[in-house]
């Protein structure tokens, strides 16, 4: 049984620690909220509408208290970029191995956040997009990226209003592995849409952000020629699609060091190379 530590209980925190209750494979014993937060003190069970577990949630100004007491396995951090970067420092120093589901890291936080888990020799995944769908969207997009190679390419993501990142860290993932797919370096671009239909061609691929009402969370992305066009979509309909991911991801971790990302938890390079040996086979 893994013993899990829960960062941050806000929109999809407060369903990822929902999703482990009564497990038998995860055990949450930690729920960490905001310092100053009105949630310090509750039982878990309460703020997520269930019976009492026992579990008072705490602020994470206490955490490293808290991991010596109740001595988790692993912590998942559903929190902002500032706050996880500490909370990171504090885990690692413990030897806590950690699951980051945050977003919207600048690209020095994000080094800082590897170095972290380096210096400290302990595992982390770094997931900005946690669920299965998304990472095999991207996968797709890859190959399609190779295939498609002259097509000119545009990523739209639709997000709930207050989400506060743009673009989403997982269009900027689909950006990477669409320009991993066509050996371009430093092709990610972030443009407002003039300047995507200016530039054009150039190596760009246009990222374009629609923030409404309470959309969990959409990524298109189109390959289009003068003939036709092909699109790839991924939609989450529910948070819980979340914890599956988080939770995959937390249990993963547990004894390893290093940093990884989803497609390492999820095999995504194993499932294509088992793809690739049944094709040849079946021409063999
Ligand atoms: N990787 C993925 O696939 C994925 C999926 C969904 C969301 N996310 C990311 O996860 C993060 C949280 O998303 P959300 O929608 O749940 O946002 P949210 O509702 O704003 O929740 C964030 C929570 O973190 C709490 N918090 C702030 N500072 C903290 C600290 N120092 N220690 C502990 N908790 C602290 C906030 O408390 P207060 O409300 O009291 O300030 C809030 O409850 C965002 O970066 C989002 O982009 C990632």
């Amino acid at each position: 049984m893994v013993k899990a530590c829960m960062i941050g209980l806000g929109r999809t925190g407060k369903i990822v620690a929902k999703n482990m209750i009564g497990r038998k494979d995860i055990q949450l014993v930690m729920a960490v909220c905001r310092p100053g937060s009105d949630k310090i003190g509750q039982d878990v069970g309460t703020l997520l509408g269930i019976s009492e577990t026992g579990i008072k949630v705490m602020g994470s100004n206490l955490l490293n208290e808290g991991l010596r007491i109740f001595k988790p396995d692993v912590a998942i951090d559903f929190t902002n970029p500032e706050a996880c970067i500490t909370n990171a420092t504090v885990l690692a120093r413990n030897k806590i191995n950690a699951v980051i589901a945050t977003t919207g890291f600048t690209d020095i936080q994000f080094q800082k956040l590897r170095s972290i888990a380096v210096q400290n020799k302990v595992g982390m995944v770094i997931a900005p997009n946690i669920t299965l769908g998304v990472n095999v969207l991207q996968f797709l997009c890859k190959i399609a990226a190779q295939l498609l190679d002259d097509y000119d390419v545009e990523i739209i993501e639709e997000h709930f209003k207050d989400k506060k990142d743009i673009p989403s860290g997982t269009a900027i993932k689909i950006a990477e592995s669409i320009s991993e797919g066509r050996g371009i370096e430093d092709s990610v671009k972030i443009l407002t849409e003039n300047d995507a239909i200016s530039l054009r061609g150039a190596n760009i691929i246009p990222i374009h952000s629609l923030r409404a009402g309470g959309i969990v969370g959409v990524h298109k992305v189109m390959f289009a020629s003068d003939e036709d066009s092909v699109e790839i979509m991924h939609q989450s309909f529910t948070r819980s699609a979340f914890a599956k991911g988080a939770i995959k991801a937390a249990k993963f971790i547990v004894g390893r060091k290093g940093v990884y990302d989803m497609a390492d938890v999820l095999n995504l390079e194993e499932a294509l190379e088992r793809f690739a040996n049944k094709q040849r086979d079946s021409h063999a």
